[in-house]
Protein backbone atom coordinates (compact mmCIF):
# COMPACT_ATOMS: atom_id res chain seq x y z
CA UNK A 1 0.00 0.00 0.00
CA UNK A 2 1.17 3.46 -0.08
CA UNK A 3 2.17 5.62 2.54
CA UNK A 4 -0.07 8.33 4.01
CA UNK A 5 1.92 9.78 6.17
CA UNK A 6 5.84 10.92 7.03
CA UNK A 7 7.52 11.09 10.07
CA UNK A 8 10.40 12.93 10.83
CA UNK A 9 12.14 11.53 13.78
CA UNK A 10 14.86 13.79 15.08
CA UNK A 11 17.72 12.49 17.60
CA UNK A 12 19.81 15.16 19.27
CA UNK A 13 16.75 17.74 19.32
CA UNK A 14 18.16 19.07 22.52
CA UNK A 15 21.79 19.99 21.22
CA UNK A 16 22.82 22.72 19.19
CA UNK A 17 22.31 22.01 15.59
CA UNK A 18 18.98 21.10 16.59
CA UNK A 19 17.98 24.31 17.90
CA UNK A 20 20.15 25.85 14.95
CA UNK A 21 19.75 24.25 11.80
CA UNK A 22 17.36 21.14 11.99
CA UNK A 23 14.45 22.72 13.39
CA UNK A 24 15.03 26.24 11.55
CA UNK A 25 15.12 24.03 8.30
CA UNK A 26 11.88 21.95 9.22
CA UNK A 27 10.15 25.12 9.93
CA UNK A 28 10.96 26.58 6.38
CA UNK A 29 10.43 23.92 4.27
CA UNK A 30 7.05 23.88 6.51
CA UNK A 31 6.54 27.48 5.72
CA UNK A 32 7.25 27.04 2.61
CA UNK A 33 4.74 24.24 2.04
CA UNK A 34 7.25 22.04 0.30
CA UNK A 35 6.89 19.10 2.72
CA UNK A 36 4.36 15.79 1.38
CA UNK A 37 1.09 17.16 3.26
CA UNK A 38 0.75 14.99 6.25
CA UNK A 39 4.40 15.17 7.77
CA UNK A 40 4.95 14.77 11.80
CA UNK A 41 7.92 15.67 13.47
CA UNK A 42 9.65 13.75 16.51
CA UNK A 43 12.11 15.60 18.82
CA UNK A 44 13.95 12.77 20.77
CA UNK A 45 16.79 13.38 23.22
CA UNK A 46 17.85 12.49 26.94
CA UNK A 47 16.56 15.56 27.95
CA UNK A 48 13.14 16.23 29.86
CA UNK A 49 11.67 18.70 27.65
CA UNK A 50 9.07 19.60 26.07
CA UNK A 51 7.25 20.81 22.21
CA UNK A 52 7.27 24.44 24.50
CA UNK A 53 11.05 24.15 25.45
CA UNK A 54 12.06 22.66 21.79
CA UNK A 55 9.95 26.05 20.26
CA UNK A 56 11.83 28.61 22.87
CA UNK A 57 15.48 27.26 21.82
CA UNK A 58 14.97 27.44 18.40
CA UNK A 59 13.05 30.74 17.89
CA UNK A 60 16.14 32.97 17.59
CA UNK A 61 16.92 30.76 14.25
CA UNK A 62 13.90 30.65 12.75
CA UNK A 63 13.38 34.12 11.02
CA UNK A 64 9.66 33.88 11.50
CA UNK A 65 7.94 37.19 10.54
CA UNK A 66 4.86 38.40 12.95
CA UNK A 67 2.72 37.76 10.22
CA UNK A 68 3.68 33.81 9.79
CA UNK A 69 2.14 33.29 13.66
CA UNK A 70 -0.24 31.00 12.45
CA UNK A 71 1.50 29.29 10.59
CA UNK A 72 4.24 28.72 12.83
CA UNK A 73 1.35 27.80 15.56
CA UNK A 74 0.74 24.59 12.50
CA UNK A 75 4.09 24.03 12.93
CA UNK A 76 4.61 23.57 16.27
CA UNK A 77 1.64 21.14 16.52
CA UNK A 78 2.50 19.06 14.03
CA UNK A 79 5.68 18.33 16.63
CA UNK A 80 6.22 16.16 19.53
CA UNK A 81 8.82 15.47 22.21
CA UNK A 82 9.50 12.21 23.43
CA UNK A 83 12.20 11.91 26.12
CA UNK A 84 14.32 8.50 25.98
CA UNK A 85 18.23 7.11 26.38
CA UNK A 86 20.17 6.57 23.39
CA UNK A 87 21.07 2.82 24.70
CA UNK A 88 17.82 1.42 26.31
CA UNK A 89 15.50 -1.01 23.79
CA UNK A 90 12.79 -0.09 25.71
CA UNK A 91 12.89 3.38 25.19
CA UNK A 92 12.93 2.54 21.20
CA UNK A 93 9.96 0.09 21.77
CA UNK A 94 7.78 3.18 23.29
CA UNK A 95 9.14 5.56 20.80
CA UNK A 96 7.70 3.34 17.95
CA UNK A 97 4.92 2.78 20.01
CA UNK A 98 4.59 6.46 20.46
CA UNK A 99 4.77 6.44 15.98
CA UNK A 100 2.23 3.84 15.35
CA UNK A 101 -0.18 5.37 17.63
CA UNK A 102 -0.12 8.40 16.71
CA UNK A 103 0.37 8.72 13.56
CA UNK A 104 -0.11 5.13 12.29
CA UNK A 105 2.02 2.30 11.45
CA UNK A 106 1.79 3.36 8.08
CA UNK A 107 4.26 6.15 8.18
CA UNK A 108 7.45 6.51 6.08
CA UNK A 109 10.26 7.26 8.64
CA UNK A 110 13.27 9.91 8.61
CA UNK A 111 15.64 9.18 11.46
CA UNK A 112 17.82 12.48 11.69
CA UNK A 113 21.04 11.10 13.92
CA UNK A 114 22.05 14.53 15.34
CA UNK A 115 23.81 12.85 18.15
CA UNK A 116 27.40 12.24 19.58
CA UNK A 117 29.17 10.04 17.95
CA UNK A 118 29.86 7.67 20.90
CA UNK A 119 25.94 7.06 21.04
CA UNK A 120 25.82 6.26 17.44
CA UNK A 121 26.19 2.40 17.26
CA UNK A 122 23.52 1.80 20.23
CA UNK A 123 21.29 4.25 18.55
CA UNK A 124 21.34 2.72 15.09
CA UNK A 125 21.37 -1.05 16.51
CA UNK A 126 17.59 -0.06 18.33
CA UNK A 127 16.37 1.82 15.74
CA UNK A 128 16.74 -1.28 13.34
CA UNK A 129 15.66 -3.62 15.91
CA UNK A 130 12.75 -1.65 17.36
CA UNK A 131 11.72 1.77 15.09
CA UNK A 132 11.24 1.19 11.22
CA UNK A 133 8.48 0.83 9.21
CA UNK A 134 7.65 -2.65 8.45
CA UNK A 135 5.20 -2.27 5.58
CA UNK A 136 5.64 -3.06 1.93
CA UNK A 137 6.24 0.45 0.03
CA UNK A 138 7.52 2.18 3.29
CA UNK A 139 10.57 3.58 3.46
CA UNK A 140 13.05 4.08 6.02
CA UNK A 141 16.47 6.85 6.36
CA UNK A 142 18.88 8.00 8.16
CA UNK A 143 20.57 11.42 7.72
CA UNK A 144 23.96 10.89 9.44
CA UNK A 145 25.52 13.71 10.79
CA UNK A 146 29.72 14.17 10.84
CA UNK A 147 31.89 13.61 12.69
CA UNK A 148 32.09 10.00 10.69
CA UNK A 149 34.74 8.57 12.80
CA UNK A 150 38.48 10.42 13.28
CA UNK A 151 40.62 8.40 11.12
CA UNK A 152 40.16 5.45 8.42
CA UNK A 153 39.74 2.60 11.33
CA UNK A 154 37.55 4.38 13.33
CA UNK A 155 35.31 5.21 10.42
CA UNK A 156 35.27 1.97 8.85
CA UNK A 157 33.90 0.62 12.72
CA UNK A 158 31.18 2.88 12.25
CA UNK A 159 30.82 2.42 8.08
CA UNK A 160 30.79 -1.78 8.60
CA UNK A 161 28.02 -1.57 12.03
CA UNK A 162 25.89 1.07 9.62
CA UNK A 163 26.00 -1.07 6.50
CA UNK A 164 25.31 -4.45 8.69
CA UNK A 165 21.98 -2.51 9.58
CA UNK A 166 20.71 -0.33 6.82
CA UNK A 167 21.51 -0.62 3.30
CA UNK A 168 23.37 1.90 1.16
CA UNK A 169 20.32 3.63 -0.52
CA UNK A 170 18.80 4.33 3.17
CA UNK A 171 22.23 5.91 4.56
CA UNK A 172 22.40 10.20 3.64
CA UNK A 173 25.24 11.04 4.64
CA UNK A 174 24.98 14.96 5.38
CA UNK A 175 27.88 17.16 3.76
CA UNK A 176 26.03 20.41 3.85
CA UNK A 177 28.50 21.93 1.36
CA UNK A 178 27.42 19.74 -1.39
CA UNK A 179 23.67 21.45 -0.71
CA UNK A 180 24.82 25.07 -1.60
CA UNK A 181 23.81 26.71 -4.45
CA UNK A 182 27.95 26.83 -6.47
CA UNK A 183 28.55 23.72 -5.59
CA UNK A 184 25.63 21.91 -7.57
CA UNK A 185 26.93 24.39 -10.40
CA UNK A 186 29.83 22.64 -10.76
CA UNK A 187 28.24 19.83 -12.78
CA UNK A 188 26.27 22.40 -15.07
CA UNK A 189 29.33 24.56 -15.40
CA UNK A 190 31.33 22.28 -16.28
CA UNK A 191 29.37 19.60 -18.58
CA UNK A 192 26.82 22.26 -20.12
CA UNK A 193 29.46 24.95 -21.63
CA UNK A 194 31.52 23.84 -24.54
CA UNK A 195 34.35 26.43 -23.76
CA UNK A 196 35.78 25.06 -20.93
CA UNK A 197 35.76 21.11 -21.60
CA UNK A 198 39.10 21.21 -23.90
CA UNK A 199 41.21 23.71 -20.81
CA UNK A 200 40.16 21.14 -18.17
CA UNK A 201 43.05 19.70 -17.73
CA UNK A 202 46.62 19.51 -17.02
CA UNK A 203 48.12 21.01 -20.15
CA UNK A 204 46.34 24.85 -19.16
CA UNK A 205 45.85 24.36 -15.72
CA UNK A 206 48.42 25.00 -13.29
CA UNK A 207 46.33 25.03 -10.02
CA UNK A 208 43.50 24.76 -8.39
CA UNK A 209 42.70 25.91 -4.90
CA UNK A 210 39.96 25.54 -2.74
CA UNK A 211 39.78 28.05 0.27
CA UNK A 212 37.51 27.93 3.34
CA UNK A 213 38.23 31.13 5.63
CA UNK A 214 35.82 31.74 8.61
CA UNK A 215 36.51 35.23 10.29
CA UNK A 216 35.97 33.91 13.94
CA UNK A 217 37.74 31.11 16.09
CA UNK A 218 35.86 28.52 18.12
CA UNK A 219 34.47 30.55 19.96
CA UNK A 220 33.09 28.27 23.40
CA UNK A 221 33.20 25.40 20.36
CA UNK A 222 36.63 24.00 21.63
CA UNK A 223 35.70 21.35 23.12
CA UNK A 224 34.29 19.61 19.93
CA UNK A 225 37.15 21.22 17.88
CA UNK A 226 39.86 20.28 19.68
CA UNK A 227 39.44 16.66 19.28
CA UNK A 228 39.33 17.32 15.44
CA UNK A 229 41.21 19.95 14.35
CA UNK A 230 40.51 22.10 10.92
CA UNK A 231 41.38 19.33 8.44
CA UNK A 232 38.92 16.87 10.16
CA UNK A 233 36.59 19.32 10.66
CA UNK A 234 36.79 21.29 7.04
CA UNK A 235 39.06 19.73 4.43
CA UNK A 236 38.89 15.75 4.25
CA UNK A 237 34.93 16.61 3.93
CA UNK A 238 33.90 19.53 2.49
CA UNK A 239 36.92 20.88 0.37
CA UNK A 240 37.18 17.81 -0.86
CA UNK A 241 33.92 16.80 -2.08
CA UNK A 242 34.39 20.18 -3.92
CA UNK A 243 37.83 19.07 -5.17
CA UNK A 244 36.06 16.35 -6.33
CA UNK A 245 33.50 17.74 -8.44
CA UNK A 246 36.24 19.95 -10.28
CA UNK A 247 38.57 17.22 -11.07
CA UNK A 248 35.85 14.30 -12.33
CA UNK A 249 35.11 12.86 -15.62
CA UNK A 250 31.77 13.47 -17.30
CA UNK A 251 29.60 10.75 -15.52
CA UNK A 252 27.54 8.85 -17.06
CA UNK A 253 24.00 10.45 -16.42
CA UNK A 254 23.01 12.60 -13.23
CA UNK A 255 22.04 9.38 -11.39
CA UNK A 256 23.36 9.83 -7.81
CA UNK A 257 25.36 6.63 -8.48
CA UNK A 258 27.02 7.67 -11.37
CA UNK A 259 28.18 10.99 -9.91
CA UNK A 260 29.47 9.44 -7.13
CA UNK A 261 31.26 6.78 -8.71
CA UNK A 262 32.68 9.24 -10.77
CA UNK A 263 34.04 11.08 -7.21
CA UNK A 264 35.24 7.91 -6.13
CA UNK A 265 37.62 7.52 -8.82
CA UNK A 266 38.94 10.63 -8.47
CA UNK A 267 39.42 9.67 -5.31
CA UNK A 268 40.57 6.54 -5.50
CA UNK A 269 44.13 7.90 -8.01
CA UNK A 270 44.54 10.39 -4.98
CA UNK A 271 48.11 9.70 -2.79
CA UNK A 272 47.80 10.10 0.54
CA UNK A 273 48.93 13.18 1.85
CA UNK A 274 52.14 13.75 2.83
CA UNK A 275 53.47 15.56 6.06
CA UNK A 276 55.48 17.29 2.98
CA UNK A 277 52.64 18.58 1.27
CA UNK A 278 50.80 20.27 4.22
CA UNK A 279 51.35 23.58 6.32
CA UNK A 280 49.47 23.90 9.67
CA UNK A 281 48.90 26.63 11.45
CA UNK A 282 47.24 27.94 14.69
CA UNK A 283 46.35 31.49 15.34
CA UNK A 284 47.03 33.54 18.75
CA UNK A 285 46.07 36.38 20.47
CA UNK A 286 46.15 40.18 18.65
CA UNK A 287 46.88 42.45 20.96
CA UNK A 288 46.06 45.33 17.78
CA UNK A 289 42.34 43.99 17.45
CA UNK A 290 41.84 42.53 21.38
CA UNK A 291 41.07 39.11 19.54
CA UNK A 292 41.62 36.12 21.78
CA UNK A 293 44.25 32.95 20.51
CA UNK A 294 43.31 29.73 20.29
CA UNK A 295 44.60 28.56 23.40
CA UNK A 296 42.78 31.60 25.32
CA UNK A 297 39.59 29.75 24.68
CA UNK A 298 38.71 27.76 28.05
CA UNK A 299 37.01 25.30 26.34
CA UNK A 300 40.74 24.62 24.48
CA UNK A 301 42.87 22.28 26.41
CA UNK A 302 46.14 23.99 27.44
CA UNK A 303 48.88 23.29 25.36
CA UNK A 304 47.11 22.36 22.40
CA UNK A 305 48.51 21.62 19.08
CA UNK A 306 45.22 20.73 17.14
CA UNK A 307 45.62 23.11 13.84
CA UNK A 308 43.26 25.74 13.00
CA UNK A 309 44.57 26.73 9.62
CA UNK A 310 45.79 24.29 7.40
CA UNK A 311 47.09 24.11 3.84
CA UNK A 312 47.72 21.30 1.61
CA UNK A 313 48.45 20.08 -1.92
CA UNK A 314 46.87 16.84 -2.94
CA UNK A 315 47.46 15.17 -6.17
CA UNK A 316 45.13 13.57 -8.65
CA UNK A 317 47.07 11.02 -10.49
CA UNK A 318 45.36 10.13 -13.26
CA UNK A 319 45.64 11.33 -17.65
CA UNK A 320 43.92 14.76 -16.55
CA UNK A 321 45.34 15.70 -13.99
CA UNK A 322 49.10 14.48 -13.27
CA UNK A 323 51.38 16.75 -11.52
CA UNK A 324 48.58 19.52 -11.04
CA UNK A 325 48.67 20.58 -7.12
CA UNK A 326 45.40 20.70 -6.23
CA UNK A 327 45.52 23.49 -3.20
CA UNK A 328 43.02 22.75 -0.59
CA UNK A 329 42.99 25.72 2.49
CA UNK A 330 40.77 26.32 5.78
CA UNK A 331 41.31 28.39 8.33
CA UNK A 332 39.74 29.69 11.13
CA UNK A 333 40.03 33.44 12.87
CA UNK A 334 40.94 34.68 9.91
CA UNK A 335 40.21 38.02 7.84
CA UNK A 336 36.86 37.04 5.79
CA UNK A 337 34.10 34.46 5.99
CA UNK A 338 34.80 33.41 2.35
CA UNK A 339 34.53 30.10 0.46
CA UNK A 340 36.11 29.56 -3.09
CA UNK A 341 37.39 27.78 -6.39
CA UNK A 342 39.98 29.31 -8.13
CA UNK A 343 41.13 27.53 -11.25
CA UNK A 344 44.63 29.32 -12.40
CA UNK A 345 45.49 28.43 -15.83
CA UNK A 346 49.35 28.36 -17.10
CA UNK A 347 51.14 31.53 -18.24
CA UNK A 348 50.52 32.29 -21.90
CA UNK A 349 52.84 30.67 -24.34
CA UNK A 350 55.38 34.07 -25.81
CA UNK A 351 54.36 36.75 -23.91
CA UNK A 352 54.66 39.93 -26.57
CA UNK A 353 53.47 42.58 -23.85
CA UNK A 354 56.17 43.99 -21.35
CA UNK A 355 57.30 41.77 -19.05
CA UNK A 356 54.90 41.76 -15.69
CA UNK A 357 52.56 43.21 -17.69
CA UNK A 358 50.22 39.82 -17.86
CA UNK A 359 48.41 37.73 -15.66
CA UNK A 360 47.40 34.45 -15.37
CA UNK A 361 43.95 33.77 -16.32
CA UNK A 362 41.64 31.98 -13.49
CA UNK A 363 38.50 31.36 -13.29
CA UNK A 364 36.81 31.71 -9.62
CA UNK A 365 33.51 30.02 -8.13
CA UNK A 366 32.52 32.35 -5.39
CA UNK A 367 30.47 29.57 -3.17
CA UNK A 368 29.79 32.38 -0.34
CA UNK A 369 29.13 35.13 0.50
CA UNK A 370 27.92 37.11 -2.55
CA UNK A 371 27.58 33.76 -5.04
CA UNK A 372 29.53 34.72 -8.64
CA UNK A 373 31.40 32.88 -10.90
CA UNK A 374 33.90 35.39 -12.61
CA UNK A 375 36.77 34.92 -14.65
CA UNK A 376 39.97 37.13 -14.56
CA UNK A 377 41.02 38.09 -18.49
CA UNK A 378 43.19 40.52 -19.73
CA UNK A 379 42.08 43.70 -21.88
CA UNK A 380 43.56 46.42 -23.05
CA UNK A 381 42.95 49.28 -21.30
CA UNK A 382 40.59 51.87 -22.60
CA UNK A 383 41.62 54.47 -24.55
CA UNK A 384 44.89 55.34 -25.85
CA UNK A 385 47.79 53.48 -25.65
CA UNK A 386 48.48 49.52 -25.68
CA UNK A 387 49.10 48.75 -22.00
CA UNK A 388 46.97 45.80 -20.47
CA UNK A 389 44.68 45.33 -17.95
CA UNK A 390 43.61 42.90 -15.95
CA UNK A 391 39.69 42.59 -15.52
CA UNK A 392 36.94 40.12 -15.61
CA UNK A 393 33.73 38.29 -17.22
CA UNK A 394 31.59 38.68 -14.15
CA UNK A 395 28.31 36.79 -13.40
CA UNK A 396 27.59 38.16 -9.84
CA UNK A 397 24.33 36.34 -9.02
CA UNK A 398 22.38 39.00 -7.25
CA UNK A 399 22.81 41.67 -9.48
CA UNK A 400 22.43 38.98 -12.65
CA UNK A 401 19.39 37.23 -10.70
CA UNK A 402 16.43 39.66 -9.45
CA UNK A 403 14.80 38.54 -6.08
CA UNK A 404 17.34 36.03 -5.59
CA UNK A 405 16.47 33.60 -3.15
CA UNK A 406 18.61 30.74 -2.79
CA UNK A 407 17.58 28.38 -0.29
CA UNK A 408 19.67 27.32 2.56
CA UNK A 409 21.78 24.34 1.78
CA UNK A 410 19.94 22.24 4.72
CA UNK A 411 16.64 22.85 3.08
CA UNK A 412 17.80 21.61 -0.57
CA UNK A 413 19.04 18.07 1.04
CA UNK A 414 16.15 17.35 3.71
CA UNK A 415 14.31 17.74 0.79
CA UNK A 416 16.54 15.16 -1.50
CA UNK A 417 16.33 12.89 1.48
CA UNK A 418 12.28 13.02 1.28
CA UNK A 419 12.30 12.28 -2.72
CA UNK A 420 14.79 9.33 -1.82
CA UNK A 421 17.62 11.88 -4.21
CA UNK A 422 21.31 10.51 -3.12
CA UNK A 423 23.19 12.76 -5.39
CA UNK A 424 24.39 15.22 -2.66
CA UNK A 425 25.18 12.73 -0.01
CA UNK A 426 28.79 10.45 0.68
CA UNK A 427 28.46 7.29 -0.37
CA UNK A 428 30.64 4.40 1.98
CA UNK A 429 32.95 4.19 -0.19
CA UNK A 430 33.88 7.87 -0.72
CA UNK A 431 34.42 8.27 2.86
CA UNK A 432 36.59 5.32 3.26
CA UNK A 433 38.34 6.82 0.41
CA UNK A 434 38.54 10.10 1.36
CA UNK A 435 40.30 8.59 5.05
CA UNK A 436 42.47 7.07 3.15
CA UNK A 437 43.71 10.14 2.22
CA UNK A 438 44.08 12.20 5.38
CA UNK A 439 44.84 9.64 7.61
CA UNK A 440 48.58 9.15 7.30
CA UNK A 441 48.94 12.62 7.34
CA UNK A 442 46.67 13.28 10.12
CA UNK A 443 48.85 10.70 12.26
CA UNK A 444 51.91 11.45 11.21
CA UNK A 445 50.83 14.94 12.67
CA UNK A 446 49.62 14.21 16.08
CA UNK A 447 52.28 11.36 16.86
CA UNK A 448 55.08 13.87 15.56
CA UNK A 449 53.53 16.49 17.78
CA UNK A 450 53.76 18.90 14.69
CA UNK A 451 53.82 22.31 16.21
CA UNK A 452 51.51 24.74 13.98
CA UNK A 453 52.96 27.77 13.09
CA UNK A 454 51.46 30.68 14.44
CA UNK A 455 49.21 33.49 13.06
CA UNK A 456 47.48 36.06 14.35
CA UNK A 457 43.93 36.28 14.91
CA UNK A 458 42.41 38.35 11.03
CA UNK A 459 45.28 37.78 8.99
CA UNK A 460 44.57 37.28 5.20
CA UNK A 461 45.93 33.92 4.62
CA UNK A 462 46.89 32.64 8.45
CA UNK A 463 50.94 32.01 8.87
CA UNK A 464 53.71 33.44 6.49
CA UNK A 465 54.86 29.97 5.96
CA UNK A 466 51.38 28.77 4.27
CA UNK A 467 51.91 31.90 1.56
CA UNK A 468 55.34 30.29 1.23
CA UNK A 469 54.31 26.95 0.28
CA UNK A 470 51.54 28.15 -2.02
CA UNK A 471 54.23 29.81 -4.06
CA UNK A 472 56.35 26.73 -4.06
CA UNK A 473 53.57 24.99 -5.74
CA UNK A 474 53.57 27.55 -8.49
CA UNK A 475 50.21 29.54 -7.47
CA UNK A 476 51.13 33.13 -8.92
CA UNK A 477 49.48 35.65 -6.64
CA UNK A 478 49.71 39.01 -7.48
CA UNK A 479 48.52 41.11 -4.62
CA UNK A 480 46.84 43.64 -7.31
CA UNK A 481 43.64 42.62 -8.49
CA UNK A 482 40.82 43.33 -6.53
CA UNK A 483 37.59 42.08 -7.55
CA UNK A 484 34.66 45.22 -7.14
CA UNK A 485 31.90 42.88 -6.05
CA UNK A 486 33.34 40.95 -3.57
CA UNK A 487 31.53 41.27 -0.36
C1 LIG B 1 30.86 22.86 9.66
C2 LIG B 1 32.08 22.94 10.53
O1 LIG B 1 30.79 21.60 9.05
O2 LIG B 1 30.89 23.87 8.68
C3 LIG B 1 32.19 24.33 11.16
O3 LIG B 1 32.01 21.96 11.56
C4 LIG B 1 32.10 25.41 10.12
O4 LIG B 1 33.40 24.45 11.88
C5 LIG B 1 30.88 25.18 9.21
O5 LIG B 1 31.98 26.65 10.77
C6 LIG B 1 30.86 26.16 8.06
O6 LIG B 1 29.64 26.07 7.39
P1 LIG B 1 29.06 27.32 6.57
O7 LIG B 1 27.87 26.78 5.87
O8 LIG B 1 28.73 28.37 7.60
O9 LIG B 1 30.14 27.77 5.66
Amino acid sequence: HSASSHVIIVFGASGDLAKKKIYPTLWWLFRDKLLPSNTHFIGYSRSNLTVDNLRSNAMPYLNAKDSESTQLDEFFKRNSYVQGSYDKPEDFIRLNKFIVDNFSACSNRLFYLAIPPSQFISVATNLKAHCTAESDGLWNRLIVEKPFGKDLDSSEVLAKHLSSLFSEDQIYRIDHYLGKEMVQNVVVLRFANRVFSPLWNRDNIANVVVTFKENFGTEGRGGYFDEFGIIRDVMQNHLLQILCLIAMERPISMEANDIRDEKVKVLRCMRPLSLDDVVVGQYVADPENGKPGYLDDPTVPAGSITPTYAVAALYVDNERWQGVPFIVRAGKALNEKKCEVRIQFKDVIADILPSGAVHRNELVLRVQPNEAVYMKLMTKRPGMGFGAEETELDLTYNRRFTDLKLPDAYERLLLDVLVGSQINFVRTDELREAWRVFTPALHALESQRVAPHPYPYGVRNGPPQADEFMRRLGFTFSGQYFYPHGG
